[in-house]
């Protein structure tokens, strides 16, 4: 059937050095932010993916001219509340949870009532923790018991708010941060760390914003703004894809892989200091800063020995997308691995905390799992049986899970059927073309 990936082999001993695409929260959050713009704003390497494509298409039907080409994404903006569409217009996040609830606080003083759906996993999600702060900006929210399709009833003068946001959840913070744009006032957030592109990018378009670093929160306050000038941006290339293949290399037998001009955003890169403890060699080169974000080429190897962990709670943020890959990890480590604190992993595209687990015991690895922990058995000798079929299916079409299990296929064997193979296109389009790549 074609939309079947099959896996029968290994994959064989590789040397390369390859590019992965755009960043994908980074191109969202750029899109929308220029649709907000004065004038005309030009992205670079902006990420093709289908999250990103329905971005721009919810703008093209807020009135927003936009222009797609291989090269470049020019966005004409509209200004703060400049929006031009009509009366219940219908907005289709499609799977992404970071436009869907960015949509949800841009659009607070929305002049007429926009409704706002997604695809069978994105109305699964919780929407509640977006529709609670935003509700005191004075907007009123009609939802399906905090889900999906919400009507947005806009406030003609948003009022700034406290909020603290208590999940580590970026997009809740970022979806207040737009929502604050707005307000005749400062918005005072007090988050839990998450990621924070939209801090940088407020910083870099010179929207009044203060940052007070605590251990375990920040206190950003966001000041109204009437103006926002264009912004070109050249995206760099996503760290949560780039991820798929940097653990391809390490569970791989005599590899070696050079990933060119990832992001390496500190918030960003739990993931990368998870497998360092577990005995991984990273080796960053050309460290460059671009607009407030950390680039580099990353360079890893296969490794052997994989030690156990008992993973830092404090890293489950800045790894929040990583942890299905991790757990492969831990699935070929000598000993015991705790996670723990990762209900969030529920909450994504598809229950990930379940998906992680039900991987790992379909290659024979033992597992507890809890509503948010899991203890994965690692077997360094892990090879799954040449003759023994594994099916991944029915997992709502989850893109990483989806690229999770081809890689555990490549490292760990076994024949492996895996269904909805379209899901790359969420996030990661060239993520089989780059597969193939390191077979030749
Ligand atoms: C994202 C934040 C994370 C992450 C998602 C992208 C963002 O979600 O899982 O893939 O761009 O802000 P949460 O904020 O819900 O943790």
């Amino acid at each position: 059937m074609k939309n079947i990936y099959t896996i029968k082999n290994f994959i064989k001993p590789f040397k390369k050095k390859i590019e992965i695409e755009g960043d994908k929260s980074l191109s969202i959050r750029w899109a929308l932010l220029a649709s907000q713009a004065n004038g005309k704003s030009i992205a670079k390497n902006l990420l093709k993916s289908e999250d990103v494509l329905n971005t721009l298409k919810c703008l093209k039907r807020l009135g927003v001219k936009i222009i797609l080409d291989k090269n470049k994404c020019i966005i004409n903006g509209c200004g703060i509340n400049g929006y031009n569409y009509k009366k219940n217009v219908i907005l289709n996040a499609g799977n992404s949870g970071t436009l869907g609830r960015l949509l949800v606080g841009l659009l607070v003083h929305a002049k007429k009532n926009i409704k706002i759906i997604g695809d069978k996993s994105l109305s699964k999600r919780d929407f509640s923790r977006v529709i609670i702060p935003l509700r005191k900006f004075g907007a009123t929210f009609n939802s399906n018991k905090n889900k999906l399709p919400i009507i947005i009833k806009g406030t003609k003068n948003p009022r700034p708010i406290k909020y603290t946001e208590n999940l580590g959840s970026a997009q809740c913070k970022t979806a207040v941060m737009l929502a604050s744009l707005n307000t005749n006032g400062t918005t005072i957030i007090k988050a839990k760390k998450s990621r924070n592109h939209t801090e940088l990018l407020f910083k870099f378009l010179k929207i009044p914003i203060k940052i007070n670093r605590n251990k375990k929160y920040d206190i950003i306050k966001v000041s109204g703004v009437k103006k926002i000038s264009s912004l070109n941006y050249k995206i760099p290339s996503d760290i949560s894809s780039a991820a798929f293949f940097i653990i391809l290399t390490v569970l791989s037998k005599k590899s070696e892989l050079t990933l060119k001009n990832i992001n390496i955003n500190p918030s960003r890169i739990g993931m990368l200091k998870i497998i360092k403890l577990m005995g991984v060699k990273i080796i960053y080169r050309n460290i460059k800063y671009y607009k407030g974000e950390k680039i580099a080429d990353i360079n890893v190897s296969s490794t052997e020995t994989l030690k156990p962990i008992n993973c830092p709670i404090n890293l489950n943020s800045s790894a929040i997308d990583e942890f299905l890959l991790i757990f492969l990890v831990a699935a070929k480590a000598n000993g015991v691995s705790l996670f723990k604190n990762l209900s969030e992993l529920n909450q994504k595209e598809s229950p990930r905390l379940k998906w992680g687990s039900k991987i790992l015991n379909l290659i024979g690895i033992r597992t507890n799992i809890t509503k948010d922990s899991i203890e994965i058995y690692g077997n360094p000798k892990l090879s799954v049986y040449k003759n023994k079929t594994i099916t991944i299916n029915n997992y709502l079409k989850d893109h990483r899970v989806f690229m999770t299990s081809v890689i555990a296929a490549l490292t760990f064997g076994g024949k492996w059927i895996i269904h909805d193979k379209d899901s790359i296109k969420t996030s990661f389009p060239s993520f089989l073309k780059i597969i193939k790549s390191l077979k030749n």
